[in-house]
């Protein structure tokens, strides 16, 4: 069975010549504990799209996150940032559940200037220079109000700016998020979306962007990357998010509804040699197996 279930003609007609492309990610495979974690996952992202990397718990989002870090060696496979060499400063990164503590002594505003260290070695920026560059994210995210606040004591929209600003800073061309909007409001999920819509096109960056709910994101994805039991589908949503498409990537009968302009998912629990047993619990803590599972 193939991995990349669809493959589409790019947006723009520039990445056909490759300079557009910000991210390739070339047939990777990571074996971890004896198990695939990721399964021949192919797809490329293009300079100024954003898209979602959309699967539930256990489907190997965040692994993939590491491997385009450069965190997670593959088992086979290949990852290419930009046209070249993979370096730090071209990735922005926001990791899974960040806790920052209320009590610690850092303003928004420091926090959004570290992102300038550790890029650079050799000769600091002016100090002049740095607090432009500070100034321009703390605008570029909307963060005025509230950046001179110790950022511990921040909601969890505010603190979601604040991290984006610090992983902006150092200009990267590939912006990765893991699961942003997990633990906001439903209004903070949305205002954190348009911001980053907004700054993958006015700063032409690729965002990247895991989530295990589609919905929020389905107003602003230029492509979606759907990961089920380590394996992927990429497209545009209407590509992808298919009973055809989702029922060949699970391995079993995927029904896809719309409802009220949501989507949900749903996949019958017929067992899948691809899903290892721990992922069932999470889903089901307690409750035994119900008929299906409810992706979305
Ligand atoms: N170091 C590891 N050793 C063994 N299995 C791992 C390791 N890290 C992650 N996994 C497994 O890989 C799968 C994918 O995990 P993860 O990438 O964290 O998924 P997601 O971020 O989509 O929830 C899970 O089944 C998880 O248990
Ligand atoms: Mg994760």
């Amino acid at each position: 069975m193939t991995s990349d279930v669809v493959t589409t003609t790019p947006k723009s007609a520039a990445t056909a010549t490759g300079d557009q492309t910000a991210l390739t990610v070339d047939d990777v495979t990571v074996r971890l504990g004896g198990r695939t974690v990721l399964d021949h996952v192919s797809f490329s992202l293009t300079a100024g799209e954003f898209t979602g990397l959309i699967g539930s718990n256990g489907a190997g989002k965040t692994t993939l996150f590491k491997v385009i870090l450069g965190l997670q060696p593959t088992t086979s496979g290949s990852v290419r940032v930009g046209s070249g060499r993979r370096t730090h400063k071209d990735i922005g990164y926001v990791p899974q559940k960040f806790l920052l503590d209320p009590d610690m002594p850092l303003r928004g505003r420091d926090l959004i200037a570290l992102g300038l260290d550790g890029q650079r070695l050799g000769v600091p920026l002016p100090s002049k220079t740095r607090r432009a560059r500070v100034e321009e994210m703390v605008e570029a995210v909307d963060a005025g109000g509230f950046a001179d606040a110790r950022v511990g004591r921040l909601s969890g929209g505010e603190q979601q700016r604040i991290l984006i600003a610090h992983a902006l800073i150092s200009r990267p061309q590939l912006l990765l998020l893991d699961e942003p909007l997990a633990n906001l409001d439903l209004r903070a999920a949305q205002d954190v979306v348009g911001l980053l819509s907004r700054i993958a096109t006015e700063q032409r960056i690729a965002v990247l962007i895991s989530a295990h709910e589609m919905n929020p994101l389905l107003p602003v994805m230029d492509r979606i990357v759907y990961l089920a039991a380590g394996r992927a589908a990429s497209g545009t949503v209407d590509e992808v998010v298919r009973s055809e498409v989702l029922s060949e990537l699970y391995g079993h009968h995927v029904d896809v509804l719309r409802v009220h302009g949501r989507v949900i998912v749903v996949a019958g629990t017929g067992h899948d040699e691809h899903v290892p047993d721990e992922q069932a619990e999470h889903h089901h803590a307690g409750e035994g197996p119900p008929p299906v599972e409810i992706v979305e």
